[in-house]
């Protein structure tokens, strides 16, 4: 494979983002990522391999059990760096005795969930599980270690659908959200994850910090996860016209992955109890646009000449409580943690498509 220049330069603005401080917090840590093999592990392995020198991390361990994710790209990644170690693991039921060093680890990311609504429509139990049990039996062993951070990855999600006055959402909002049905078993289990947070950092005062994604989108998504983005990419990618299986009205902010592992970084070095909305506020626009962006970018990219069509999705509940509007209110990781995100959806939608380009589609 090519080496893919979207991916060095965007790794870079990752590193240029963050504070000296933040830098400072990884020298001689151990860092532990579970959920590697997925959309955003792709960036944070990536991410930590390349700068694990500057940066004077001595070691990064990933664990996946691979159910969603995918293993080659990581495995090509552990052989060409001695300092990342990969294991195949269930958070949910493995014996983490067995995984060398793991007790070293001081700066934990959980990221390990299902996160496409229609993967967690196949498996709920295993997202409930992943949120819960995993989320669990981590804080339990990392309780009373000598730890500098633990990132919990919640969702956006957690807000359901608001209420038009809620929007742009901050993290002040308690939620407009339906404890039964399609998307419950997520929703309602990033919910009850942050109060297992809470919990553990009450009585164990550990360093635990949320973070709540809007909608990223970018490389390291698989062009087969069934997300929207992925699906526009995947049309593109195989000439086929864009479907979309909504009315194409819902809005969205749409967060290019650079910016979003800068902020999910921010989060994960603040190290103190705190929940923050990471993701970008505007443009706020409407599927129809987004597709509408896809196309003319992938015109220039691709030189494609699809279209956006409506369909019918087979899958019965794929608009079941699909929230009508999702814009964060970043004021607050803006404030404290100096976010600043810049990639507009134009930008980003087009590095991704250059970025599927060169590697022919593939991670
Ligand atoms: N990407 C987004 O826009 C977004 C939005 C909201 C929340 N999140 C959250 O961020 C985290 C990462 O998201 P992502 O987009 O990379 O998701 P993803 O689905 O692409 O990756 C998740 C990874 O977790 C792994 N996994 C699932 N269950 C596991 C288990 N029991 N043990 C070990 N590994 C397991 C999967 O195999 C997969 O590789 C998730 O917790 C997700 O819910 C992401």
């Amino acid at each position: 494979m090519k080496s893919n220049t979207i991916l060095t330069e965007d790794l870079q603005y990752i590193f240029n983002k963050l504070s000296q401080e933040e830098k400072q917090k990884f020298s001689g840590s151990t860092v532990l990522l579970t959920g590697c093999g997925g959309f955003l592990g792709y960036y944070f392995m990536h991410f930590l391999s390349a700068y694990a020198d500057e940066l004077g991390i001595e070691k990064i361990i990933g664990l996946d059990n691979f159910l969603t994710g995918t293993k080659d790209w990581l495995e090509k990644l552990s052989e060409n760096n001695p300092k990342v170690a990969l294991h195949t693991f269930d958070i949910i039921h493995d014996d983490p005795s067995g995984i060398p060093d793991l007790e070293k680890a001081n700066l934990i990311i959980h990221g390990a969930s299902i996160a496409s609504p229609t993967f967690y429509r196949i498996y709920p139990l295993e997202t409930i599980d992943a949120n819960i049990t995993g989320l669990r039996r981590l804080l339990d062993y990392y309780a009373q270690k000598d730890i500098r951070g633990f990132l919990f990855f919640s969702s956006s999600e957690i807000y359901g659908d608001p209420f038009a006055q809620f929007i742009p959402t901050s993290e002040t909002y308690r939620g407009n959200v339906a404890t039964m049905g399609p998307r419950a078993c997520y929703d309602e289990a990033k919910r009850f994850g942050e109060t297992l947070c809470y919990v553990f950092h009450e009585k164990y005062n550990m360093p635990i910090s949320i973070a709540r994604p809007f909608n990223n989108y970018g490389p390291g998504m698989n062009i087969n996860d069934k997300r929207l983005p992925a699906d526009f990419a995947k049309c593109v990618h195989e000439g086929r016209d864009l479907v979309m299986f909504s009315d194409g009205k819902p809005t969205r902010t749409f967060c290019y992955i650079s910016d979003a592992i800068t902020g999910y970084l921010k989060v994960l070095c603040h190290g103190k109890l705190e929940a923050f909305n990471i993701g970008i506020d505007k443009p706020e626009i409407s599927v129809r646009e987004f597709a509408e962006t896809f196309i003319t970018n992938a015109k220039e990219v691709y030189g494609y000449n699809g279209k956006a069509i409506f369909q019918t999705s087979d899958d019965s509940e794929y608009l079941t409580d699909n929230p009508n509007r999702r814009c964060p209110d970043i004021s607050k990781a803006k404030k404290i943690l100096n976010y600043e995100p810049e990639v507009l959806v134009q930008d980003g939608v087009k590095r991704f498509l250059t970025f599927l380009k060169i590697n022919d589609g593939k991670l």
